[in-house]
């Protein structure tokens, strides 16, 4: 890898954040802000911070990403996740900065039936999926070198996962209920940062999806999960009437990862193997099944 870069992570505490800080290392010099010193929703701060960190890219993993939250905050979901990132977009098209974009599988209705392609037809179901993909046209609509990496079901270290929340409900004396008829793509979040560094050194353009390898119902995760960590524990699933939920969710927002694939020349890891790593740095269970 060459090492002449100056990369500037914007959201660096965040879980993405945390691990594009310790993962594009090798790329150059990596800094971090977050929202106490340039929230994405203020011009101002971004440009400062922008023109004493002089980076030759800036990778926006800040969000308002509680899907659920954003339902009743709804102008704050738009001023975060549109505004700031068009914010942002524009300060590093006025500087020639490269930009990356995060964005979601929620910006699709599920009813495709097989793998997103990134020029399909967005059609949001929530205000979270409607306020990214509010982002993802600010970005474009800046106009200047920018990626926009959609990706979906985020897991790891140092944020609210779901690996972690089967685990934790699993000591409970109740029976785990988890939702069986929504289908999409685990992502470990190391394996996303490696994958954007990928994308970075080969200067990409345009929408690139970014998932582990394979797909699952949330309930075939759970069931992974547990199994993967030695732990006996019943799982039920159950359809997405009987778990409401104020957001809408798509039911199969599984993307194709032949255009990543065709930019890069490497395939991404199966996400059951991303499962397995992430339990045995983590988690330290010992009762990894191979
Ligand atoms: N997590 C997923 O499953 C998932 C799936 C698909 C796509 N994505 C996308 O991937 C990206 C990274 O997600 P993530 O899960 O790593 O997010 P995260 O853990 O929620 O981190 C987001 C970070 O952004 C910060 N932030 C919020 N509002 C901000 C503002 N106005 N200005 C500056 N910083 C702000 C947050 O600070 P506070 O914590 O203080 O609010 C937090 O540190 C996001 O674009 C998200 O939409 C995530």
């Amino acid at each position: 890898m060459s090492n002449t870069l100056s990369i500037l992570i914007v959201g660096h505490r965040g879980l993405l954040g945390q691990e594009c800080m310790n993962r594009l290392r090798p790329l150059g010099r990596i800094s971090g802000v977050d929202i106490d010193t340039c929230d994405i929703t203020r011009p101002e701060q971004i440009e400062a911070v922008i023109d004493s960190s002089r980076p030759d890219w800036v990778i926006n993993g800040a969000a308002y990403t509680d899907v659920d939250g954003c339902e009743s905050n709804r102008e704050l979901a738009w001023a975060v996740n549109a505004g700031g990132a068009g914010n942002l977009a524009r300060s590093c098209r006025s500087r020639g900065i490269g930009f990356v974009q995060l964005s979601t599988d929620f910006v699709f209705d599920g009813r495709k039936g097989e793998p997103y392609l990134e020029d399909d037809v967005t059609a949001p179901l929530s205000v979270y999926g409607a306020s990214k993909l509010g982002g993802e046209r600010a970005v474009r609509e800046a106009g200047g070198r920018h990626i926009i990496v959609r990706t979906a079901w985020l897991f790891g270290k140092g944020g609210k996962n779901f690996p972690d929340t089967i685990l934790k409900a699993a000591q409970s004396t109740d029976p785990l209920r988890v939702v069986e008829d929504q289908w999409g793509s685990p992502t470990y979040a190391p394996d996303l940062a490696d994958a954007i560094g990928e994308l970075i050194r080969k200067d990409a353009r345009g929408i690139v999806h970014l998932t582990n390898r394979g797909s699952c119902s949330w309930f075939e995760y759970a069931v992974f999960i547990l199994r993967a960590a030695g732990i006996k524990k019943e799982v039920i699933p159950v359809s997405t009437e009987e778990l409401p939920r104020p957001a809408r969710r798509p039911r199969f927002s599984v993307l194709s990862l032949a255009r990543y694939e065709g930019i890069v020349g490497k395939k991404m890891r199966p996400w059951q193997e991303a499962v397995k790593e992430y339990l045995l740095n983590w988690q330290n269970s010992g009762n990894i099944i191979t």
